[in-house]
């Protein structure tokens, strides 16, 4: 085999349902299904190139990345070397479009581009729940965003079946995100971590037990575009999370003084007549989803909010793609 390369471009998502635990770490099979929604505007964008170098190299925003960071990228790329039959090590280079330190997790894309660009340099075309399944084993939230628009990730029975689909097309429904900005103070404990504690909180089982409830509710709000029941049931599942990292031992609190601002905020608002609701992941700052036609105006007010120290927009992202 002489190069081989590919490149590959894939979203971040926001999550709507949770996922927070695997019930089994190294596939990472999560404890619970989710639903999320791809974030158009942000973008990682990656090159793979398969050639006669000695070892894998990653290259992440012009800087050269070792240690466990690469470890992560091999292993996806050796379960591709597997399924194509070849030894070749690879080059990846990886560029992300929006600002480190966004608190917007990067994982989800990342994984989802790897996927996608080295299935492909390697001369494979997989199916979008080959790729979605490959990108979990990287990071749970990437299988996510392989699919486009509105998208489910079923828990399965098995490594098999535990894949992202789409729910709702791009198109569907006109949500907007608009992420406000908090400044963590402390750096958070990452997701891999916080999901080998979440089964250590005794509110973990009860929030896993009662998560198809939550996903039934939340699809149907989608695909019924209901946005009232949208905001109660995001805030209900990120608040469940939430008690759940807080609880577990050690405690994990991502929120900041100003994250509990925002929220009381957002609810004001709403029971005011602008529909908004908020949702958070692994860190302090606070999506706030609203149809786009109100998004100009949840940004001009997030941005008077103590605390917030920038707000990012963004409708709803397609698929992965090759570039
Ligand atoms: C709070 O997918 O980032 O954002 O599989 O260890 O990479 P790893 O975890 P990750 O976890 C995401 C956690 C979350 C909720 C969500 O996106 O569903």
């Amino acid at each position: 085999m002489s190069t081989y390369t590919s490149t590959a471009l894939a979203h971040p998502n926001i999550a709507f349902i949770k996922y927070w635990g695997n019930r089994d770490n190294a596939l990472r099979l999560p404890s619970n299904g989710s639903i999320s929604m791809n974030l158009d505007g942000l973008f990682t964008r990656t090159t793979v190139t398969f050639n006669s170098s000695q070892y894998d190299s990653l290259i992440i925003n012009d800087r050269a990345v070792i240690g466990k960071g690469l470890d992560r990228v091999s292993s996806i790329l050796d379960l591709v070397r597997g399924i194509a039959n070849i030894n070749e090590r690879a080059e990846v280079s990886s560029v992300n479009n929006f600002p480190a330190g966004a608190g917007i997790a990067s994982s989800a894309a990342a994984f989802a581009a790897l996927a996608l660009a080295s299935s492909r340099a390697a001369g494979l075309i997989l199916s979008e729940g080959q790729l979605s399944r490959l990108a979990r084993r990287g990071s749970g939230s990437a299988s996510r965003s392989i699919p486009g628009g509105f998208v489910e990730w079923h828990m399965g029975a098995g490594d098999d079946d535990c894949v992202a689909a789409s729910i709702a097309s791009v198109d569907y429904w006109n949500l907007t995100d608009c992420v406000a900005i908090v400044n963590a103070a402390h750096k958070k404990t990452g997701s891999t971590e916080g999901h080998a504690l979440a089964g250590t909180s005794p509110l973990q089982n009860a929030r896993v037990a009662d998560a198809p409830r939550r996903i039934e509710i939340c699809r149907k709000a989608i695909l019924n575009k209901d946005f009232e029941a949208f905001a109660n049931i995001i805030e209900h599942d990120s608040d469940m999370m939430h008690a759940v990292m807080m609880t577990s031992t050690p405690p994990l609190m991502y929120w900041q003084a100003a994250t509990v601002g925002i929220f009381q905020e957002v609810r004001a608002w709403r029971a005011n007549g602008l529909p908004v609701g908020y949702t958070v992941d692994a860190g302090a700052n606070v999506h706030v989803l609203c149809l786009s036609e109100y998004s100009k105006e949840v940004e001009k007010r997030l941005r008077e909010l103590p605390g917030v120290s920038d707000v990012l927009v963004a409708g709803v992202g397609g698929a992965a793609q090759i570039l």
